[in-house]
């Protein structure tokens, strides 16, 4: 009975040390492509060219974003070892090939671990950040 037990807890601690050991390792999935909708895709962005919300929009994304983007939009902020899905490189062409518009949808709507910010930002600091954001591009 006590061989038995000291086993059963041989095998815990093997299990235990593997769980850990691959979730530290676990490479993160690669996003899915991510459909907008036409009405979003062709939206202009209201404060384009703006200065103030630029500021704006840095301030913002330093606050809500940068602790999964990281603060140079590279998908590296302090949170994004613990995201299943890459968040994302924004400096790059896939990013910023995009519209205003479909950065505007995806901040609003959000997507699995990316959080929705509709009714938790203001459409127009929603605006902001996606120009901060546009700063970012190599
Ligand atoms: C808790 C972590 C987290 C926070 C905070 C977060 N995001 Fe994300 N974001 C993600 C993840 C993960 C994805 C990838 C989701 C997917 O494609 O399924 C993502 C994707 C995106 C995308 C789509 C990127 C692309 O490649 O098309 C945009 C745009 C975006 N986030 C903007 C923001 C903005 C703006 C903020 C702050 C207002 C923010 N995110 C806050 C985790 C986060």
């Amino acid at each position: 009975m006590k061989k038995l037990l000291r086993n059963l807890s041989a095998m815990a601690l093997v299990a235990i040390f593997f769980t850990t050991f691959s979730a530290m390792n676990m490479p993160q999935d690669q996003p899915e492509p991510w459909p907008v909708p036409d009405e979003y895709k062709n939206m202009e962005n209201p404060v384009k060219g703006d200065a103030d919300a630029l500021k704006m929009g840095a301030m913002l994304y330093k606050r809500h974003c940068a602790s999964c983007h990281g603060r140079e939009g590279l998908g590296d902020g302090p949170k994004a070892r613990g995201l299943k899905t890459f968040s994302g490189d924004f400096s790059g062409d896939y990013y910023q090939n995009q519209t205003d518009g479909e950065h505007f949808y995806k901040t609003l709507k959000g997507r699995g671990e990316m959080p929705g910010y509709e009714n938790k930002i203001p459409d127009e600091d929603i605006w902001a950040i996606v120009s901060y954001m546009r700063t970012f591009k190599k």
